[in-house]
């Protein structure tokens, strides 16, 4: 391939200050530093970080954004930060291939340290979760696991997103995995112990959310979970798109195998900035996907054919072909806000912005879930009329959104306490129509 990331430009192992302190300045750390290191209050949020998003709040200034557990704000540096990307395209052609790399190792060493992965080598960029799931899925084909013996035994629960809900249905349907799923109890909730009972003596892989797409809700325990799933040979897949960037997640002391996410939320990343995580311990060799491309082969650019083929050292044996790269830098701004805030005191303000939320709404008669510990970061008004109350509340310029019965409400850092007034005090009206 003419043009292609030369071999000097490989190593992987990656110092983290490099990856963090990136060379276009300083002025997310520097808005971050003049917070000062105490909890974040309004006044300090409006003065230091809603600068950096003044490209999105001045495309409309008065629309009430409450759908960050969607669609995170993107800061106004994402768009310097893929122009550089292309900047080297223009500027060097094939040439570029070494700084794209060099953002690429950066992009899986910021991921690494946001949640406590050993480091970016257990991170495998992918364009999507649900593209993790599958090169899960088809690591039992690559090992051989399935001659002669029955399909994976996948157990997961009901409350999976759509995209791992469709793909491990699709692949129970042709045969390739058995599936059991947990349902939830009275009130959409899981029990940690109904999970635990379902993965029984037998199983090859537990798929479960951290926080659950459509309630909130935080799973329990995970920890039991990933112990009873190895005392039963099997390995846990944690879904984190709705806990990382969200709340603390530290994916080594969970012990999980592996984890899957994105950039499009709390990370502030937009679409296709995915990824695998990987234990290191599955990255001695041990574990084989079919799902991978040149990439993945160990000295891929000597286009030597050995056969069988051989794979690149740790994470890359997990890449697939050539990459999007672009889809990195887009990533680079929101990683680096989160690092420089620490995930702990962006829980902490998402906490008490919740609560807030919840008395306003309780103020009005409006039953909402959110503001503890056993909850993600967005509010939920469940309800049938659900779906019309999310239109009613976009004609007044409040942006949230509706999964079934659930109405979800997610404020964010910019969230300011009149916008909570005036959205509760909107949907209390809408409410009682
Ligand atoms: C819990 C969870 N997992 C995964 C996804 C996205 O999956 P994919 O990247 O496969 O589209 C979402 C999107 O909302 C989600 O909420």
């Amino acid at each position: 391939m003419n043009g292609a990331p030369n071999a000097s430009a490989a190593p992987d192992g990656l110092s983290i200050e490099a990856a963090v302190a990136a060379p276009d300045g300083l002025s997310i750390e520097a808005a971050v530093a003049a917070l000062g290191n105490g909890p974040l209050t309004e006044a300090a949020l409006a003065a230091h970080i809603a600068p950096l998003f003044s490209r999105m709040r001045d495309a409309a200034p008065d629309r009430v954004y409450l759908a960050n557990h969607s669609l995170g704000r993107p800061l106004d540096a994402t768009e310097q930060d893929l122009g550089e990307g292309v900047a080297a395209w223009y500027a060097q052609m094939g040439g570029a291939w070494d700084a794209w790399m060099a953002e690429m190792r950066a992009y899986r060493t910021r991921l690494a340290r946001l949640m406590h992965a050993a480091s970016g080598d257990c991170i495998v960029p992918k364009t999507s979760a649900g593209q993790g799931l599958r090169a899960i899925l088809n690591s039992y084909d690559a090992s051989g696991e399935r001659v002669n013996r029955l399909s994976p035994r996948v157990v997961a629960t009901r409350g999976e997103f759509d995209s791992l809900d469709v793909i491990l249905r699709a692949y129970a349907q042709s045969g390739r995995i058995e599936l059991a799923f947990v349902e939830p109890r009275d009130g959409g909730r899981f029990d940690t112990g109904d999970i635990v009972d379902a993965i029984g003596e037998r199983v090859d892989l537990v798929v479960v959310s951290e926080v659950i797409f459509n309630t909130g809700q935080r799973i329990e325990r995970v920890d039991a979970i990933v112990e009873r799933t190895h005392r039963a040979g099997g390995r846990v897949l944690l879904d984190v798109y709705h806990s990382l960037g969200a709340l603390p997640v530290d994916i080594a002391a969970l012990d999980a195998d592996f984890a899957v996410g994105g950039s499009y939320k709390y990370l502030r990343g937009g679409p296709g900035a995915c990824f695998l995580y990987l234990h290191p311990r599955h990255l001695d060799g041990s574990l084989r996907t079919l799902d991978i491309g040149w990439f993945a082969k160990r000295d891929r650019f000597t286009y030597r054919r050995p056969d069988p083929p051989q794979w690149a050292e740790g994470g890359n044996a997990f890449l697939e072909s050539t990459p999007p790269i672009l889809a990195c830098y887009q990533a680079r701004a929101g990683q680096r806000l989160l690092l420089a805030l620490g995930i702990a005191r962006v829980r902490a303000h998402s906490l008490e912005r919740q609560q807030r939320l919840v008395a306003l709404l309780a103020a009005r008669g409006i039953v909402a879930r959110g503001g503890t510990d056993d909850h993600g970061a967005f509010l939920v008004v469940t309800d049938s009329r659900a779906g019309g109350w999310r239109e009613a509340l976009a004609q007044r310029a409040i942006v949230t959104d509706a999964r079934g019965e659930y109405l979800r409400l997610c404020p964010d850092l910019l969230t300011t306490d009149d916008e909570l007034v005036f959205a509760a005090s909107a949907l209390g009206e809408i409410a009682r129509r």
